[in-house]
């Protein structure tokens, strides 16, 4: 064996749901970066509705990934790491999921607040609350702050952990999110 130790990596299923929404997330934010700018009246034009198409099946994914995750824990830290390291990425992944949770949600309740229809790929979604509900109009500025900035940050943060691990300590971290092992 290499001096890379060997350490059970994550399933086949949680890598799976892991990239795929790495590639859903990708084709969302250039939707969302690409679509008309939302304001009172905007029609929805076909890059706004796959924004929320796109969108509503992140959200489901994350309810799967998550059902998974907590059935099937994350496999042990690599022998050695430094606990705040542990922890940190515990923190982390956490905060990701929390965030693939709360952003569609909040989407789905300012689309729904401004009364436009919520469609994915054809289907028709309920509206979450009525339109100009009192007290939901800071929705659509939380959703894209937390897209743009707070998820982003951490989706930074955690890459560049994976690539520390990969390049500069050379363990098995980013490996055990890889296919094949
Ligand atoms: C993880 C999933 C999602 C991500 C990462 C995401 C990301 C974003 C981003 C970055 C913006 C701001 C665009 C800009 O910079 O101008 C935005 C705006 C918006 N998104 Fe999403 N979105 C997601 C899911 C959804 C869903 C499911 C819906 C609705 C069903 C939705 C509805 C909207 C609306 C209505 C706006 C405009 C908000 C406003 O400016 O008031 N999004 N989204
Ligand atoms: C190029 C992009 C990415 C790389 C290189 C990457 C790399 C990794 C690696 C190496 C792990 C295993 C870490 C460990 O075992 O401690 C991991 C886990 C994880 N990653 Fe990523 N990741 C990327 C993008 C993302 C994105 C976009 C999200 C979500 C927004 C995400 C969320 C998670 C979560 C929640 C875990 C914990 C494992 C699980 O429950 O499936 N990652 N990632």
């Amino acid at each position: 064996m290499s001096e890379r130790r060997g350490t059970t990596g994550y399933t086949s299923i949680a890598k799976f749901l892991h990239w795929l929404i790495l590639l859903l997330l990708i084709i969302q934010f250039i939707t969302a970066w690409t679509m008309p700018h939302i304001g009172r009246n905007t029609p929805v034009s076909t890059l706004i509705s796959l924004h929320f198409s796109f969108g509503v099946v992140i959200l489901a994914i994350a309810v799967l990934r998550l059902l998974w995750r907590v059935t099937h824990p994350e496999p042990a830290p690599e022998p050695g790491m430094p606990q705040w390291q542990v922890a940190g990425a515990k923190l982390t992944h956490w905060l990701l999921y929390g965030l693939l949770l709360v952003i569609p949600i909040l989407g789905w309740i300012n689309a729904s607040w401004r009364g436009m229809p919520i469609v994915m790929f054809g289907l028709p979604l309920p509206q979450l609350i009525a339109t100009r509900a009192p007290g939901w109009q800071w929705t659509g500025d939380i959703h894209s702050f937390l897209a743009n900035y707070v998820m982003l940050t951490l989706v930074g943060l955690h890459v560049a952990a994976a690539l520390y691990h990969e390049l500069i300590v050379r363990d098995d971290v980013l490996r055990r999110m890889l296919p094949g092992r």
